[in-house]
């Protein structure tokens, strides 16, 4: 899968350029990125975001995360994160987010994916 491929790639530049995980000698597994992404996502972004797989976006304008998971694919939301998302609209504030939060919060986004045909 391109995607995991990426996350991956995305993990080892991490550990290369900050350490994040230099230090610690367990390696985090996909499932732990997914769940980590998801309380980042549910701390920051659930205001507005739809984070499920049927729930409405609380904020009537905001792509539920599902939608965002169909239309970008993670390599040009990784850049757009790491930069800080504008999305020119006042009532979405501007993020940058860490490597490590990025990475996390991919991987959650990619969980989302597969099951987007169900809509
Ligand atoms: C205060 C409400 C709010 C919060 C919090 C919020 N967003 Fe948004 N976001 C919005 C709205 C509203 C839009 C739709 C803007 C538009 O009309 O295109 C949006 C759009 C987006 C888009 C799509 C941009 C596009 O061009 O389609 C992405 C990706 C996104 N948000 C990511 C995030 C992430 C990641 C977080 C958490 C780190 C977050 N948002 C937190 C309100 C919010």
């Amino acid at each position: 899968m391109r995607a995991g491929f990426y996350i991956r790639t995305l993990a080892m530049a991490a550990i290369a350029s900050f350490g994040v995980y230099g230090a610690s000698a367990q390696q985090p597994t996909q499932d732990t990125f997914v769940a980590q992404g998801r309380v980042f996502a549910e701390k920051n972004c659930g205001r507005c975001h739809a984070l499920g797989d049927i729930d409405p976006s609380p904020h009537p304008k905001a792509p539920p995360f599902r939608r965002v998971a169909e239309r970008y694919p993670s390599e040009n939301l990784a850049e757009a994160l790491a930069e800080g998302i504008v999305a020119g609209h006042p009532d979405m504030p501007v993020f940058v987010l860490r490597p490590d939060e990025i990475e996390k919060f991919l991987a959650f986004l990619d969980s989302l994916g597969p099951k987007t045909g169900e809509r």
